[in-house]
């Protein structure tokens, strides 16, 4: 069986993967993280393993020893960007070229995970195909474009493995809003505390939510792919806005209090993926804003 690594495998799109792909059978996974997953979240299928992704000999022994390495850290989100960016470029990229050196010279497969919600920047066609010139607004999303150029340009010079996953907004179990991601999260959460949710903007900025679990399976769905594309979008190809979010929790937790403040500089207004691409590889169905909301509320209170 192939040896997969999650790196970021304590996080929320880490535990997540982690889980489907001890489920999927046809993989032996590790979860690789700085913090320790409390005992009562432990799966039994996977092996856990702490240590620190910004240092060299830890990475070289990763990509000698797996043969498909998740890469799923960032030290930095869109919201805190403007405070942190020096600190990313100056780990997050190096330790991400470094890695790509590493599996290069082991020839193993680097399963990137980009940001299909930040790495496009404004566009004005909807959905957006991978094709798309990225123009990135914030440093999240630009962390994210230096990152996969520098892969792509691994992949045409040194005949790199990668695949980019660009992933759309996720939500589902696991998710902490607050850390500073997750719209859904935080309107369900705060719906059911009886708090106060705070909108940046009008509440018309559009995004592309997917589930947690689909976004996952379409990852695997990709780890052994062998096919003329390095970089995909995974997303549902759906549109939705924070007041058709609020609207549709609603409809599952009546009395939402809403609070609209400043528009954040760091948000664009729309982004829907175009999701064809995965579509022809990923064969399952994908859970529409409806299902996704309905099943993640139910999840949170234990039904
Ligand atoms: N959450 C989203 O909506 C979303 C959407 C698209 C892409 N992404 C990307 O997916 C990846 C995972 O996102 P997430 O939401 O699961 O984030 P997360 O913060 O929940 O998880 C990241 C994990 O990485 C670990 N980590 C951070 N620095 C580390 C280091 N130096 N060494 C070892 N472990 C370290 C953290 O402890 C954490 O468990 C990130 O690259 C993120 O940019 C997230």
């Amino acid at each position: 069986m192939k040896k997969v690594i999650i790196l970021g495998g304590n996080g929320f799109i880490g535990r997540n993967l982690a889980k489907e792909v001890a489920k999927n059978g046809r993989y032996i996974v590790t979860s690789f993280d700085w913090t320790e997953l409390d005992e009562m979240y432990r799966l039994p299928e996977v092996i856990y393993r702490k240590g620190n992704f910004f240092d060299i000999n830890t990475l070289d022994e990763i990509a000698c020893s797996n043969d498909i390495i998740v890469h799923a850290i960032c030290s930095i989100n869109p919201g805190n960007s403007n405070e942190k960016y020096l600190f990313a470029y100056k780990n997050d990229l190096l330790y991400t070229i470094e890695l790509c050196y590493l599996c290069t010279k082991y020839k193993k497969r680097l399963v990137f995970i980009s940001s299909g919600g930040t790495v496009y920047g404004y566009q004005t066609r909807m959905p957006i195909v991978e094709d798309t010139l990225s123009s990135p607004i914030n440093h999240y999303g630009n962390l994210k474009l230096c990152s996969e150029s520098t892969l792509r340009t691994f992949a045409l010079q040194q005949k790199a493995d990668i695949i980019i996953a660009r992933i759309a907004n996720v939500y589902g179990p696991g998710q902490d809003f607050t850390k500073g991601v997750g719209f859904i999260d935080a309107v369900i959460k705060r719906g059911l505390s009886k708090d106060e949710i705070s909108v940046f903007g009008d509440g018309e900025n559009v995004r592309d939510y997917i589930y947690v679990r689909d976004a996952c399976k379409m990852l695997i769905s990709l780890f052994d792919y062998r096919g003329q594309f390095n970089t995909f979008n995974l997303s549902t190809g759906e549109g939705k806005s924070q007041n058709d979010i609020i609207k549709e929790v609603s409809k599952h937790i009546p009395g939402l209090k809403t609070r609209y403040i400043e528009h954040r500089s760091v948000d664009v207004k729309e982004i829907i993926l175009d999701n064809s691409r995965i579509k022809g590889i990923y064969h399952n169905s994908i859970l529409n804003i409806e299902e996704g909301i309905k099943k993640y509320i139910e999840y949170l209170q234990g039904v």
